[in-house]
């Protein structure tokens, strides 16, 4: 699914005069946990919020399907609930995906929860639910339609291509206008399939050439007009790179935040968020993809922290609106582990020590939370950085480490009692 999307990858370039200044990224940086919601009308089918392109579904039956979409189980409450029992400061909600199935009232198009089945504005009870526990519940808007020919050929129909842009500019702004004020857009397919790239027996390549600028459709959607707008109504908000524009922090989604990972690089310059679901698809399907249980979430979570991250966990509601149990547990038994070692997570920056199979380590003041995933029975070795410590402690119950410092570096012996998944010690 994944290589489907055409990710894109824009150059952070630190002057462009759209970025926000970092003092209004702070709060999103100290945020660190997120809630993803991934929801609608592709919910139904339980196969993935990509049923309607790769099931190749009619699009006038398709829209047939929102009289169904009643969304009586839908409790906002539930999933407030649920995000702050995951430890999330902040979330996500799908506004509208690819389908274009909004879940708010639009004016523009009558295919959408208020409108149809279920009469309902959810985006905004989401956001009442979320802001009454003190939460930064946060937009996901994907501006590419697949009901649109000229998304598929934006030169042979370019009038369809022109009013999915204008479409796309029309929603972003009553989203950004009529529900208070948003903490983050996230956009996902800011672009054109195949970058709307057309070849011409007579004229050549229409459209950009893969690796040239502005070969994910920029040429059409314009992100930087898009976004001055998204400002001017939201100055604070922080968008994420997927309109085609930088956008103000990085998203490395699944695969490629397992790569992240694997890199065991450190970036606390330029914010950035990683994110998955706990099935190969976002919205719901039953059961748990192998390997993504709770001891992988919590591996994942302080990996993300230990490397100057955010992580954002995803769940995909049912049909309904309802919430399997089976995916909430994980949630819950992840957010125990999160919410147990807040310390060495919110608010904190990755390193000083350099992450590895070992663990790795997350800072705040004169703090250094090790979390350590395996620990040497002889004792876990970290090089001199050139701080002295005076005290090492496991974060859960306070008790003391035995450690030693010398020229070479700290070694940390192995208490009788390790936590399952990842201890953290203190260092002062
Ligand atoms: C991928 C999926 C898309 C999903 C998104 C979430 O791009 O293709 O369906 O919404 O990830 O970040």
């Amino acid at each position: 699914m994944a290589e489907m999307d055409l990710q894109i990858t824009a150059i952070a370039a630190t002057d462009d005069p759209l970025l926000l200044p970092p003092e209004k990224i702070q709060w999103y940086r100290d945020a660190k946990i997120g809630l993803y919601i991934h929801w609608g009308l592709y919910s139904l089918t339980q196969d993935g919020e990509w049923t309607m392109f790769l099931n190749g579904i009619d699009v006038d039956e398709y829209a047939e399907r929102a009289d169904l979409f009643a969304g009586d189980h839908f409790d906002a409450d539930e999933l407030a609930e649920l995000a702050v029992s995951l430890g999330a400061r902040y979330s996500y909600f799908t506004t509208r995906h690819h389908d274009g199935f909004c879940l708010y009232d639009s004016a523009v198009s009558d295919f959408s929860s208020v409108k149809t089945g279920a009469k309902r504005d959810f985006v905004r009870e989401y956001l009442d639910a979320f802001r009454a526990k003190g939460l930064e519940p946060a937009l996901y808007y994907s501006p590419m339609d697949w009901r649109f020919p000229g998304y598929f050929f934006p030169h042979m129909y370019h009038k369809s291509a022109l009013a999915m842009k204008q479409q796309g500019y029309a929603q972003v702004r009553e989203l950004m206008s009529n529900y208070g004020v948003i903490p983050v857009l996230w956009y996902d397919g800011g672009w054109l399939a195949h970058g709307g790239l057309h070849f011409s027996m007579k004229t050549g390549w229409h459209g950009r050439k893969p690796g040239t600028p502005g070969d994910q459709g920029q040429w059409l959607w314009e992100p930087e007009k898009l976004n001055a707008m998204v400002r001017e109504i939201q100055p604070d908000v922080l968008i994420n790179p997927r309109s085609g524009w930088q956008g103000d922090f990085d998203t490395y989604e699944a695969g490629q935040l397992y790569k992240f990972i694997d890199g065991n690089k450190i970036q606390n310059d330029r914010p950035w968020e990683g994110c998955d679901a706990l099935n190969a698809w976002w919205s719901h399907v039953p059961g748990i993809q192998e390997g993504r249980g709770t001891e992988h979430w919590i591996r994942t979570t302080s990996q993300v922290i230990c490397r100057g991250g955010n992580m954002m966990i995803n769940i995909g509601p049912m049909g309904d609106g309802s919430l399997d149990p089976e995916h909430t547990k994980i949630f819950h038994e992840t957010g125990e582990w999160i919410r147990e070692n807040g310390e060495a997570i919110y608010g904190t920056r990755g390193g000083p020590f350099e992450p590895g199979s070992w663990g790795g380590a997350s800072c705040r003041g004169d703090q250094v939370f090790l979390h350590i995933l395996e620990w040497p029975e002889d004792g876990l070795i970290l090089p001199d950085l050139g701080n002295t410590f005076s005290s090492a402690k496991k974060l859960v119950d306070g008790s003391p480490v035995e450690w030693e410092q010398d020229q070479k570096g700290i070694c940390l012996k192995k208490p009788e009692h390790i936590e399952p998944v990842v201890t953290v010690v203190v260092l002062k």
